[in-house]
């Protein structure tokens, strides 16, 4: 086993890391590249940093699958100043490498190098490779080592952590896992606004539908969520609770007709003559059951979104009505008229506004299923009773 070391402040980890592993082991034929955040890095000393554990957390989310990448917490463990020469001494013990491993320097430090603690112990303990972080040719440096011919990625951590605080964009920047990190835990600064719900909930519930969802079904979810994010924001309620609700909207599609039955009867209502001879129409109701029993959410507004969406109810509230908006007239969805897609009249109207806009959009889906000669549900039928009761007032 040929092994690689990469250490650093990881403050945070980005793409740049893990690209230069990747090339290491591709262009020196390394097995594996060991990922050492420092406890406190004898260069940087910065008192805003995230805490080593949470620098911790995000490199360990960022790899998700890779046998090749190890995350080792040896640094952080000894506290301390987190010398290099140390650390080597530590990866001879427990790893019992089979060859000399290698130590992957950036070429923004490399220069410095002959001025690291023990650094003559350090090149007897490791084969020094300069991979270039900011020079695209090659350098000369006064000890022996090898250099990566990588290209230059021009990110950095320091630029990711202004991005973060100034609000810019950084999201691309980082690995996924980390990205998820940095949101959950508000790290650099971020705030993801007004929003009680956790950005992690929402990214792992996206994940779960686009794994369990046919494609087109997942790219259906991802128009309505961010068209029912839109309506929340133009309507002044939670546009992350939006962006929740309409992408898990039509997660009981692809129950089987058994479990379709039995999460539609975990709220007690009854299922209806209709819903039994075309137990489809069950899919909101348990969609919201399999939402609260599978994964736990607990949030009324969303779980009644998803539970009305596919024939309406009396009972819905604004986040329901703006789901149902989205779910019947979303951007990619066919034979929709264009007018009815245009929201700017409702800018500032409340709620008001968006009971007239459901209001709209309920009519013409009745109208539509009348011209199909489809039967009505009772709750579409209830729901139409209360519209039209509305509309006369
Ligand atoms: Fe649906
Ligand atoms: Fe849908």
């Amino acid at each position: 086993m040929r092994l690689a070391i990469l250490g650093g402040s990881f403050n945070p980890v980005h793409l740049g890391h893990l690209y230069l592993a990747d090339a290491v082991i591709s262009a020196f034929g390394y097995d594996r590249v060991i990922l050492i955040p420092a406890f406190r890095s004898p260069f940087k000393l910065d008192a805003a940093a995230p805490s080593p554990q949470d620098r911790l957390a995000m490199l360990a989310a960022s790899v998700p699958g890779d046998s090749r990448l190890l995350v080792d917490d040896c640094e952080i463990r000894r506290e301390g100043v987190s010398y290099t020469v140390d650390t080597l001494a530590d990866i001879y013990r427990r790893y019992l490498p089979e060859a000399k491993p290698a130590l992957i320097l950036g070429d923004d430090l490399a220069r410095d190098f002959p001025r690291w603690k023990n650094s003559g112990g350090i090149l007897s303990l490791a084969d020094i490779i300069i991979a270039r972080r900011t020079i695209p040719e090659a350098g000369d440096y006064p000890y022996p080592c090898r250099q990566l011919q990588n290209e230059v990625m021009n990110i950095s951590s320091a630029q990711v952590r202004d991005s973060i605080r100034q609000g810019t964009h950084w999201r691309y920047l980082v690995p996924a896992g980390a990205r998820a990190i940095i949101e959950e835990r508000g790290l650099y600064g971020f705030s993801a606004g007004a929003s009680a719900l956790s950005p992690a909930l929402v990214v792992r519930m996206e994940e779960e539908v686009r794994r369990t969802l046919s494609l087109p079904r997942f790219l259906h979810s991802r128009q309505v969520a961010v068209m029912t994010s839109d309506l929340c924001r133009i309507f002044g309620l939670d546009s992350s609770a939006g962006y929740l609700a309409g992408i898990v909207h039509d997660i009981g599609k692809q129950l089987e007709e058994a479990e379709l039955i039995r999460l539609a009867g975990t709220d007690r209502l009854p299922i209806s003559p209709m819903e039994n001879k075309k137990p489809s129409l069950l899919h909101g109701r348990a969609g919201a059951a399999l939402l609260e029993e599978r994964y736990g959410i607990g949030d009324q507004a969303i779980l009644d979104a998803v539970r009305y969406h596919t024939t309406g109810s009396g009972l819905m509230g604004p986040l329901a009505k703006a789901l149902y908006v989205a779910d019947k007239i979303e951007a990619s969805r066919e034979g929709v008229e264009d007018r009815l897609r245009d929201f700017r009249e409702y800018a500032g109207t409340g709620e008001r506004g968006l009971d007239r806009l459901f209001g709209k959009i309920f009519m013409k889906t009745v109208a539509w299923l009348q011209t199909k000669k489809f039967e009505l549900s009772e709750g579409t039928l209830r729901l139409l009773e209360q519209v039209e009761r509305g509309a006369s007032r």
